[in-house]
């Protein structure tokens, strides 16, 4: 994606200083013995073996300026790929999201869309802070349906939907707005931090099968980059988390980049602070120390940010500030059924770039297990075991498991096992000796720590899910395009591992690929496991590419590219939605099936189509599986409020992130099951 448009820059190489402990050979070793690799080619290479040249709209490959379209155009501008599965014929690259013949998408919610009680109608070209803070919110992302009356009562036609809104892009939201050099008002910089963090919104289907939007319910809610939370865990209190406004150390306004998050049997979310090194400023200006090393180690900004919040809010200013951005970067749980519930940033589960936090299938009396990747170049797995056991009727307790336990980080050896190593003060190398105090230290500097138990550096952990009919884990690592060849690192850099290991086996990894673990004796609080990859995603006619086991012809299976977020279906099945496609392979980001078991294991089948500059985010279906949702996230990116990319949803400017809910058209049939 652009550098220009607050989507994470991935510029800093954030490895760990460890000695790489798995090369090419045991890449070449471990794949041919599966008889999956033929020969190690660039992508790029692959990509022109592939002969998609001509398929694949330029304009949208490249970075090049984007041409005014008017509406009327916009589609038929871009040649429009097919892709065929047994779900249908799709069209891949129109402004429109488009799904298979037998199924219906239609737009549930839209950014600026009121939410609370007495909002404004949205009007982009009067927008305030005070209106965005009661509608929904931009970029939308991870999507929580939590039924209602209340949560395990597994209704499928009422909800609190929740919602992710990662980040925002100004060049699509406001008229002139100069992103080369950004002259915000602080009128802009408020709507923007209004429009950052979750909605909650009451949703209902009716006798016919139409979603329709509660404006006004009683339990909706917005929480946005300004919202009184409050810290819990080992770190509440730490000194690092103080600053000139809290001197206790536990308390901080806001969240911000929410990207994905999980849904916890207690019937609350975690939601995944991501790239929250982009909202500070003025690393290099900081008096040097410890402080700013490990800010460096964080990748925040040396000089001023992309987006200029530093200059109306001091707090975002390094050089003012220093340790405000120590309290971003946490999974903070939220309680949607108390719409008056303060937010908590849960500090034992870590600080680093989440993505997600997804819990494992529960088991009374057991401990809780959560997965979460740190989603950057070269960036480690996680997860975290809690102390305490669950306990289904005792919802008090359960509020208060995600304070106490054991982090671990991931090692995949090159055998096909691994290991997760905890991140415990006093064990191992986290002593004083290495410059940590306590916990509560540990846990502020996470990728310190973590670089010390030499994990495996990856290639961007995005989702992780486990598949609750398999039991098996599903990691998901969207892409590297910096990963190196064996051999490619230059002597001096050869204690960071950018090489090839076994588990993230491509150099240039442009498509990304799935791991797939199972737990030792499916024991998600296991500390040994094996695992496998899944997919290794790109092209079918890409020579590097793997899809499961192959038990059919590649002719059959849909181009896919930079996997995302995941879900699975009632039967197992995987569904992957895509970020990053059009760069990859020429088409427009979109939503897939595949099965994980059976002759068809590995057998990509496109679904749904998204429209340009968008990525799709938040998969989540009904418990009945006859509806899904998706978040169209950022939709026209790459283009400008002047030069517009997409015109999606409204047929004009802005364009606008929003929620899609996608039903066959017998409202009855659950999603892909009808084949067409
Ligand atoms: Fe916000 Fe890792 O995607
Ligand atoms: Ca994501
Ligand atoms: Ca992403």
């Amino acid at each position: 994606m652009s550098t220009k448009n607050g989507k994470p820059k991935q510029d800093a190489v954030q490895a760990t200083a460890k000695p790489g402990d798995s090369f090419a050979s045991v890449m070449e070793r471990r794949l041919s013995r599966r008889g999956l690799l033929k020969g190690v080619a660039t992508v790029s290479a692959a990509l022109a073996a592939a002969s998609v040249a001509g398929k694949v709209d330029a304009a949208m490959a490249a970075d090049s300026p984007v041409a005014p379209l008017s509406p009327a155009n916009t589609a038929a501008a871009r040649p429009v790929l097919q892709t065929k599965g047994e779900i249908g014929f799709l069209s891949v690259n129109a402004d429109a999201p488009t799904v298979p013949a037998g199924y219906k998408v239609e737009t549930l919610v839209k950014w600026g869309d009121p939410i609370i009680k007495g909002a404004p109608a949205f009007d982009p070209e009067k927008q305030t802070a005070k209106a965005q803070e009661q509608q929904f919110g931009y970029n939308c992302d991870f999507i929580g349906f939590m039924p209602l009356p209340e949560y395990g009562s597994g209704a499928s036609d009422q909800a609190l939907l929740v919602v992710n809104h990662e980040y925002t892009n100004p060049e699509l939201m406001f008229a002139g707005y100069n992103l080369e050099e950004p002259e915000p008002t602080k009128e802009q910089v408020d709507i923007q931090l209004a429009a950052h963090g979750v909605s909650v919104v009451e949703i209902k289907k009716d006798a016919q099968g139409k979603w329709t939007v509660a404006a006004g319910g009683a339990m909706n809610r917005r929480i946005t980059g300004a919202t009184p939370m409050i810290i819990t865990g080992p770190a509440a209190g730490h000194e690092l988390l103080k600053t000139s406004t809290d001197s206790t150390g536990t308390k901080v306004n806001g969240m911000l980049n929410n990207c994905a998050g999980g849904k916890m049997p207690w019937g609350t979310v975690l939601t995944a602070e991501e790239n929250f090194h982009q909202y500070f400023a003025n690393r290099d200006a900081m008096e040097d120390g410890e402080v700013k090393e490990i800010h460096a180690r964080y990748g925040l900004p040396a000089e001023a940010s992309e987006r200029r919040w530093e200059n109306f809010h001091n707090r975002f200013d390094l050089t003012k500030e220093p340790n405000e951005s120590f309290r971003f970067g946490w999974l903070i749980e939220i309680d949607p059924y108390d719409p008056k519930s303060t937010p908590l940033k849960r500090t034992a589960l870590g600080r680093f770039k989440h993505e997600a936090g997804t819990v494992a299938p529960v088991t009374p009396g057991k401990p809780i297990v959560l997965y979460t990747g740190d989603d950057e170049r070269f960036e480690y797995v996680y997860k975290f075991v809690t102390t305490g056991n669950y306990d289904p009727n005792d919802r008090e307790a359960n509020m208060k498991l995600l304070d106490e336990g054991t982090l671990y980080v991931a090692r995949f050896n090159d055998d096909g096992t691994g290991e997760w190593l905890p991140l415990i003060f006093g064990e191992g190398p986290l002593t004083a000796d290495n410059g940590f105090k306590d916990q509560g230290d540990v846990l502020v500097k996470t990728r310190l720590a973590a670089d010390l138990l030499e994990p495996t550096t990856m290639d961007r952990p995005e989702d992780i899910e486990v598949n609750p009919v398999n039991k098996k884990v599903y990691m998901v690592m969207t892409k590297n395009d910096r990963r190196l060849a064996e051999g490619e690192a230059e002597a001096a850099e050869q204690p960071v591992n950018r090489e090839i290991n076994a588990a993230n086996p491509r150099p240039v990894n442009q498509d990304g690929h799935i791991i797939e673990v199972t737990e030792e004796g499916d024991d998600y609080a296991a500390t040994t496991f094996n695992w496998d990859i899944f997919l290794l995603c790109g092209h079918p006619s890409d020579e590097t590419v793997k899809f499961g086991d192959e038990q059919f012809e590649r002719s059959a299976v849909s181009p896919i590219s930079s996997p995302d977020n995941i879900v699975f279906d009632m039967d197992g099945n995987l569904w992957i939605a895509t970020d990053g496609q059009p760069a990859a392979i020429g088409a427009n980001d979109g939503f897939f099936m595949v099965p994980v078991e059976g002759p068809d294991r590995g057998k990509v089948q496109q679904f749904f189509s998204s429209v340009p500059g968008s990525e799709v985010c938040g998969p989540e279906f009904t418990p009945d599986n006859t509806s899904l949702f998706l978040s169209i996230q950022h939709p026209g990116e790459g283009g400008s409020y002047e030069r517009p990319l997409s015109y999606w949803p409204d047929n004009k400017v802005p364009t606008r992130p929003s929620v899609v809910v996608i039903q066959a058209k017998d409202l009855q049939a659950r999603i892909g099951t009808m084949v067409v």
